[in-house]
């Protein structure tokens, strides 16, 4: 399926020494926005410094006024002291929600280890309603450990 056939893209871009770590975060953002059809925004925040506050580091889709989320607001700073991931199916549902844009109907956030630490993110929002499965969670999770390698 998609998401499989996408991991060999994913490892390769992360081999790309020869670019920065930013550099190839952003590639993984914007081939993940680019070939999976109901990921609309994907984004990877991370810890900032010692602050218990997440920072927006590299993005693909719409700009966004949420660079910086404070632990514990909205889904994704839940996440960085849950340790857990967190699939919206329908963001209208939530009460601590931060809104990106109005297009967006869901979103699922799947955090990121390094060394046993949660010290960053990756972010998906969706434009459309429940489209996340467990599929999404394994293969994100993947990303996610692959990344950590390079940190
Ligand atoms: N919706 C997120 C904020 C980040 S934007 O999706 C880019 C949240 O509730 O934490």
């Amino acid at each position: 399926m998609l998401l499989e056939s996408l991991k060999p893209e994913v490892i390769s871009i992360l081999k790309k020494n020869e670019l920065s770590v930013t550099d190839r975060l952003q590639m993984i953002c914007e081939l993940l926005k680019g070939q999976v059809s109901y990921y609309d925004w994907v984004g990877f925040y991370f810890r900032n410094g010692d602050k218990e506050e997440l920072k927006l580091r590299t993005f693909a889709g719409l700009e966004t006024d949420h660079e910086i989320i404070p632990f514990g607001k909205g889904i994704c700073g839940q996440v960085a002291v849950s340790n857990e991931n967190f699939v919206v199916p329908d963001v209208q549902a939530q009460d601590n929600y931060i809104a990106c844009s109005i297009s967006v109907k869901s979103e699922i956030v799947i955090p990121l280890f390094k060394d046993g630490e949660n010290i960053g993110q990756i972010d998906i929002d969706s434009d459309t309603t429940d489209p996340f499965t467990e599929k999404d969670e394994r293969f994100l999770e993947f990303v996610n450990q692959e990344v950590a390698k390079i940190l």
